[in-house]
């Protein structure tokens, strides 16, 4: 058990392996004794998971940036209340498939919004909270769409030139908090990358035993 709980991100644009690492993550440190709750953004509660269906439902293609960046911290609001705070709480893992980052890269970098206003609206959903460590998987936007297969959702339907402002934002934000946001290749061996990422947080672990 930790002393304090940890809370650990994925990140990246699409099709860049993050459920897979994270997934595969969890089962590791699962294995090695820890508590840890695995969830999503957006999702990971009833509530958070109805507004995701309305977020990537293909058939709200009008949806405006404003209202698609409220719906996500919306999203948000309701996990950290319910899930991830009180988990931390316990002294638990948290393991979550994309965080605040995501907005900032998808809504802001590439849609257009203020990052001021992102990171405002942010800390108020987020009561503060900020992740211990987030692993960016770094892929080329066209690789990573191509890999993301056929039936596209709503963010996956939007232009090449988005998904490549979203990466490129991804790998800003990394350049501003490179203690944080670890970038790795998404491109790598799926053995190798995990042990990087599984390296990265034991040593975490261990510091906080
Ligand atoms: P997923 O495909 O990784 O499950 O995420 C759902 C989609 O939502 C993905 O296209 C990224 C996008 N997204 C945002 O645009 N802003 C956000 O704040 C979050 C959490 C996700």
């Amino acid at each position: 058990m930790l002393r304090r709980g940890l809370f650990i991100t994925f990140e990246g644009p699409e099709g860049s392996g993050k459920t897979t690492h994270s997934r595969l993550l969890c089962d590791f440190l699962k294995k090695e004794g820890y508590k840890v709750l695995h969830t999503r953004e957006p999702g990971g509660t009833l509530i958070s998971e109805k507004i995701r269906k309305i977020l990537l439902d293909p058939k709200n293609k009008e949806m405006d940036v404003a209202c698609e960046m409220l719906l996500y911290m919306a999203a948000r609001a309701q996990i950290v209340k319910e899930k991830i705070l009180p988990s931390l709480k316990k002294g638990k893992i948290v393991v979550c498939d994309r965080f605040t980052d995501a907005t900032l890269a998808y809504q802001g970098y590439a849609g257009g919004m203020k990052l001021e206003v992102i990171n405002s609206i942010a800390s108020i959903v987020t009561k503060g909270l900020k992740p211990d460590i987030t692993f960016l998987l770094d892929i080329d936007a066209k690789a990573g769409l191509l890999r993301a297969g056929k039936s596209k959702d709503r963010m996956e339907r939007k232009s090449i030139l988005y998904h490549n402002k979203v990466r490129n934002g991804y790998l800003d934000i990394a350049g501003k908090e490179p203690g944080r946001v670890k970038v790795i290749s998404a491109t790598g061996k799926i053995e190798e990358t995990q042990e990087r990422i599984r390296k990265a947080v034991l040593k975490i672990c261990h510091s906080r035993i």
